[in-house]
């Protein structure tokens, strides 16, 4: 399947792996980039431009296809050395940069002279056409049904990617609520160019996360997550589990005057401690309503092959079927 976003990236097939804290290491994306996506680092789970560019170079001995970096702007408890991390990318040689979180309007010169190709995730049409505006080459059009950040805005992907493909020149992938075929079908029939993937991939063999991560997302239903620190206006869609629902009792009791420090047990630095060490009530971990489709732990490459050729089926038999008879 051809798109300009398969283009763009120099990729076989038009499937993303979106940048996940402690779940994009270079194994992550080594995979994914292998089966023919475009896996992605994430740079502020390294944190500093060494060790950054030391998990480049890791994953360059894993992969020779195109895999990208995360680049993150997000209040954090200390701000990253983001000058010496866009250095380490580009004198890493990487060619593909997902920007996410904040404009990334900083950043955007040092890439464009090194030829990276920078797609900007995103939750609203405004956002989108902004990084449009600015220069990005791409868009990830994030919808209310994504793990992690989906803004403050809540429009899911049915309304979100005819908007943007309506105002839109720069090609953009759908992102939140992507598992399967139907998912990649239906995105390419709204417009996308392909789709971008979280929670789905953490679900493979080859993610380099604890087994009770995957079995906790092959478990969940699509009823399971929930939405934290809206009272914060830095909501994210999380897997429910002790900690969520104690968080949540906190926003209930505090209202208007909850504040980080608040809830800071429950969200900071909890990472490794789910996904390096299982340990699955230890706080709230980002993770998308898609986890009610996805129900076995494939390898990347089962994984990539098995949507591609499902949609191939889907266009040639399903779609087409309804027209020839
Ligand atoms: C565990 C987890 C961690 C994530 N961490 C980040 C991150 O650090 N930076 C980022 O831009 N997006 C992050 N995301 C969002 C994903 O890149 C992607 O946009 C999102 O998962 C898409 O929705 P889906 O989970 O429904 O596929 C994370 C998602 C998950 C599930």
């Amino acid at each position: 399947m051809k798109t300009r976003i398969t283009e763009m990236f120099g990729i076989e097939h038009p499937i993303i792996q979106g940048g996940m804290h402690y779940v994009g290491f270079a194994e992550m994306a080594a995979a994914v980039s292998n089966a023919g996506g475009l896996g992605i680092i994430t740079g502020l789970t390294q944190g500093t431009p060494e060790k950054l560019a030391n998990e480049i170079a890791r994953c360059k001995d894993m992969t020779d296809k195109p895999f990208g970096v995360n680049l993150t702007f997000l209040p954090t408890v200390n701000s990253p050395d983001y000058p010496g991390l866009v250095r380490a990318i580009i004198e890493g040689g990487v060619k593909a940069v997902e920007t996410a979180g904040n404009n990334p309007a900083q950043v955007l010169p040092y890439f464009k002279d090194a030829g990276v190709k920078v797609i900007h995730k995103c939750t609203s049409v405004r956002h989108s056409l902004k990084a449009q505006s600015i220069g990005c080459d791409a868009v990830s059009v994030d919808g209310f049904e994504c793990g992690g950040h989906p803004g403050e805005d809540d429009i899911p992907n049915m309304i979100l990617l005819p908007r943007a493909a309506d105002e839109l020149d720069i090609p953009f992938v759908a992102s939140g609520g992507m598992a399967d075929a139907r998912s990649l079908v239906a995105s390419l029939a709204m417009g996308a160019e392909g789709m971008n993937m979280g929670t789905r991939f953490i679900a493979t063999k080859e993610a380099p996360v604890h087994e009770n991560v995957k079995k906790a997302i092959v478990a969940a239903s699509e009823l399971d997550t929930r939405l934290v620190m809206r009272p914060l206006r830095n909501t994210e869609r999380v897997l429910t589990n002790e900690a969520v629902e104690r968080l949540l009792e906190k926003e209930r009791a505090l209202g208007a005057d909850l504040k980080f420090e608040d809830i800071i047990e429950e969200v900071a630095g909890v990472y490794p401690r789910i996904m390096s060490e299982g340990d699955m009530d230890a706080g709230a971990w980002s993770c998308g309503m898609v986890a009610g489709l996805i129900n076995d732990i494939p390898t990347c490459k089962e994984l990539i092959d098995g949507i591609m050729a499902e949609a191939e089926v889907l266009i040639r038999q399903r779609l087409a079927g309804f027209l020839d008879s």
